[in-house]
């Protein structure tokens, strides 16, 4: 399967694969998104050819199981791509009937373009071979193109090929969802434009998204453009051509589809469909939108790409797939999109295209490589910062809440119901409770601010986010007397398993130590931040936002106040109560089932609750190593007063770690991480396990219904703040590598106020280089010493090496966290 690092390559054909290859081999950028999909094949057994279009959802309501139900999705748009042929006499090609001779398919993840090649033998002896090329184009991201090539190699005659537009689709993908609405568009146009180019528009039937699609079909023979017959086809919601093309034994014959996609809410355009023909027409042939596409991904790969020398092929494979996914999901041309970070990427219907917490593991990579389009993904929250405090208004609270899942507008879009498919239980879906997904936008907001000193953004649009996020946390608080302290009760961590107390009429649980800690450490950051905002901006921003002292006297008594839970002498615990909880028999469920990540669902079909147990699906407490410094704790514990110090981190991982079951992917880039200087041979095996996530499906079908975006930036994040060990603080960029022993160099560009640095860490040195510019220098640090480091020059390090510490080491001065 491995084809070097660049190349994702699957030998025969495989009805069982195609799903998740068409996942993994799906095209993108930033706008759209295309399955990997055969183009002879229709939705159906082992084909989906989705189509997706970023931030265009649907919503359809409807009474279920005895509740209304209203689910927002991201819309499955006609299928594109339709190519199908026959040889004389026959029925349309399919791999399904007819089982290829020889199959292959090939994703080039340097120059985004995926192949596919098969050659079969008809019931009358023809053998005829068929490579296909085709694109998503990253330069005009409107365009795709699919390049497909004839050999009649024993035979000459007539081969027939549909070229076609298919809008008769619905989100069928995900089986757990299909006994749902999901019919999502209606066809409101479809016409022949010229001899060459047919077009289909359709309408969204809720949102009201006229989305176009014109397909301009040719045929080149050497260099020609040999004559063809073509008939115009169709029906209600689709329209084509069949081209009947002449075939001469071993002459190529090459079919040329080049598409263009438009939705109403485009920019720049009169009208969907007039601007989709519009673009088809000029659009140059298949090699030279090629061209430009290719150079396009080299420049991305410039600024994206990490190199990662002395491992394994398939480890940088995965390492390019989770960069070539995360860029296809949002690229430069999201930049003027009004859209956020979709979990599951553009390639499935998973969790219907919403954007959850997952960004926190995703904009702190682009932070420090294209900081302009987290800018654009912070933006999508800030335009549903009203939303947010309407939400937050509604439930009797101040500030903003924002959504768990979100959509088009920012309202909480959670589904009602979800259903266990191993007990066939459609059951109440509590998770919109995670408040902690206003820490994500927050700290995010963070990051980016203190990343690129953007004191515009802070001022207009992070700073109204932070301080409504702000208040919305401390409106949650209640004061309890008898602790003299601030709790935050009815809420889910990022830990899903649990969401009541076990035998608990309403669901929620308090104290969720992660999501009280945050919220100090947040209300702490908040503060300092716009702190450094100019005298009138701040005071502007106050009366802007109607902040006054005694608020901000509150936010302070939070700070001091919040309660944390603790057992088993000083180890977090997840929430209030969590140590009565029961032990679950780990190594019992493990013989039982052949996986037991989704814990939850077993239990619940057993008949029994998850909630009763001592079982995380993900890193919940653990969060916090993850997210917050050992400065960072160990001041927040010492301002609420809790005798804590870090000797208790190796401790509180090793608990946690016993009792996950990495139900969700997002889990072990986190364990990772925080292993990185305790166990690194342990954290170089999970990380490199969270790389095989998708590529491996990991999860057992999970992957087929979208990529895990989350896991993908995470991995890369793990590089380049995790191993390469960099934190922006106070304008210095400080490094603190630990690098893997399996890993000789780790190297990769880092873009920082204007510079592009190079960033290059091998086993005994860590080399930093500006180039020439007019820009002023910057200041590098590392182990408490700062460098300066000045345009055209480097900063050369001498690392002192990391001894591995064990987290059982009772060497008391080895402190991995201080
Ligand atoms: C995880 C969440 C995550 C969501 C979307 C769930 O399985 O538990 O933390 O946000 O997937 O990726």
């Amino acid at each position: 399967m491995t084809a070097g690092p660049w190349r994702l390559r699957y030998e025969g054909y495989d009805p069982t694969e195609e799903p998740l290859r068409e996942a993994l081999c799906s095209l993108g950028n930033g706008y759209l998104g295309s399955r990997g999909a055969a183009p002879e094949c229709a939705a159906g057994g082992a084909h989906y050819p989705g189509t997706y279009l970023a931030g265009v959802f649907n919503r359809l309501a409807e009474t279920f199981h005895g509740t209304t139900v209203s689910n927002e999705s991201i819309v499955n748009l006609p299928n594109w791509l339709v190519l199908r042929f026959r040889t004389p006499g026959q029925d349309w090609y399919s791999p399904d009937e007819m089982p290829p001779e020889e199959y292959y398919l090939e994703l080039d993840l340097r120059r985004g373009i995926l192949a596919r090649g098969l050659t079969w033998v008809d019931a009358e002896g023809r053998r005829t071979g068929v490579t296909q090329r085709r694109i998503v184009h990253m330069r005009h991201p409107h365009l795709l193109a699919l390049e497909t090539t004839f050999v009649a190699e024993n035979w000459s005659g007539e081969l027939v090929v549909r070229s076609a537009l298919d809008g008769r689709v619905g989100n069928t993908l995900v089986t757990r969802y299909r006994d749902l609405a999901h019919h999502h568009h209606d066809p409101v146009r479809q016409e022949e434009v010229d001899s060459e180019t047919v077009l289909l528009q359709v309408e969204t039937t809720q949102s009201l998204v006229r989305v176009a699609q014109a397909a301009r079909t040719r045929v080149h023979r050497n260099g020609d453009r040999p004559q063809v017959a073509r008939t115009l086809v169709g029906d209600h919601g689709w329209i084509g051509h069949d081209l009947t093309v002449p075939v001469e034994e071993g002459r190529p014959v090459t079919v040329e589809k080049v598409v263009a996609v438009h939705a109403g809410g485009d920019r720049a355009i009169s009208e969907s469909a007039e601007a989709s023909v519009r673009a088809v027409q000029r659009a140059g042939r298949f090699d030279d939108l090629v061209d430009s596409h290719a150079s396009r991904w080299s420049a991305l790969w410039e600024r994206f790409g990490t190199e990662l020398v002395g491992t394994t092929d398939s480890v940088r494979q995965a390492l390019n797939l989770h960069t070539f996914h995360t860029l296809q999901t949002v690229s430069p041309n999201s930049m003027d999109l009004d859209v956020g970070v979709p979990a599951r990427g553009l390639c499935g219907e998973a969790y219907r295209g919403h954007i959850f917490w997952d960004e926190i593991f995703v904009l702190p990579f682009l932070d420090l490589r294209l900081p302009a389009l987290s800018r654009s993904l912070l933006m999508y929250r800030y335009r549903r910062l009203d939303e947010a405090r309407h939400r937050a208004a509604a439930a009797g609270h101040r500030g903003a809440n924002y959504p768990w899942q979100s959509g088009s507008d920012g309202r909480e879009e959670t589904q009602q119901l979800h259903l266990n498919p191993r007990s066939g239980r459609w059951l109440p879906d509590h998770s919109s409770l995670q408040r902690h997904v206003n820490h994500a936008v927050a700290f995010n907001v963070v990051h980016y601010t203190q990343t690129t000193g953007d004191m515009d953004f802070l001022r207009y649009r992070g700073g109204p986010m932070l301080i409504e996020i702000a208040r919305f946390l401390v409106s949650i608080t209640s004061y309890d007397r008898s602790l003299d302290r601030y709790r935050i009760r009815g809420v889910v961590g990022p830990d899903e398993f649990h969401d009541r107390y076990p035998g608990a009429a309403e669901p929620g649980l308090d104290d969720n130590a992660y999501t009280n800690v945050m919220t100090v450490w947040l209300l702490k950051q908040i503060r300092e931040l716009l702190e450094q905002l100019p005298a009138h901006h701040r005071a502007d921003l106050w009366e802007e936002l109607g902040l006054s002292a005694g608020e901000l006297d509150q936010w302070e008594a939070v700070t001091r106040k919040m309660f944390v839970p603790f057992h088993d002498g000083g180890i977090l615990s997840q929430f209030d109560g969590y140590e009565r909880l029961e032990e679950l028999d780990w190594d019992g469920y493990r013989r039982r089932y052949d996986s037991i990540q989704r814990l939850d669902r077993i239990l619940e079909a057993e008949g029994d609750d998850v909630n009763r147990y001592k079982a995380a699906k993900q890193a919940d407490t653990l969060m916090l190593f993850y997210l917050l410094s050992a400065e960072d704790l160990v001041e927040v514990f010492a301002r609420l007063g809790y005798d804590w110090d870090t000797s208790q981190i190796p401790r509180t991982i090793e608990y946690y770690a016993a009792r996950t079951s990495h139900g969700s992917t997002l889990s072990g880039i986190v364990h990772s991480w925080l292993l990185a200087r305790l166990h690194r041979e342990d954290s170089w095996r999970i990380f490199t396990h969270a790389l095989d996530s998708d590529i491996a499906d990991t999860q057992g079908g999970t992957t087929a219904e979208g990529i895990h975006l989350g896991v993908m930036a995470g991995s890369l994040d793990l590089l380049q703040r995790g191993y390469a060990g960099i934190a922006i603080r106070h304008d210095v960029i400080w490094l603190e590598p630990a690098l893997p022993a399996e890993v000789d160099r780790l190297a990769f560009p880092l873009h920082f106020r204007g510079h592009r640095l190079s960033v290059d860490i091998e086993k005994q040195t860590l080399t930093v280089s500006a180039p020439p510019s007019h820009l002023p220098a910057v200041r590098v640090g590392h182990h408490g010493t700062v460098h300066t480091l000045t345009a055209g020059g480097s900063v050369t390090i001498e690392l002192e090496g990391h001894p591995e510490v064990r987290a059982d080491a009772d060497d008391g001065d080895a402190d991995p966290w201080g």
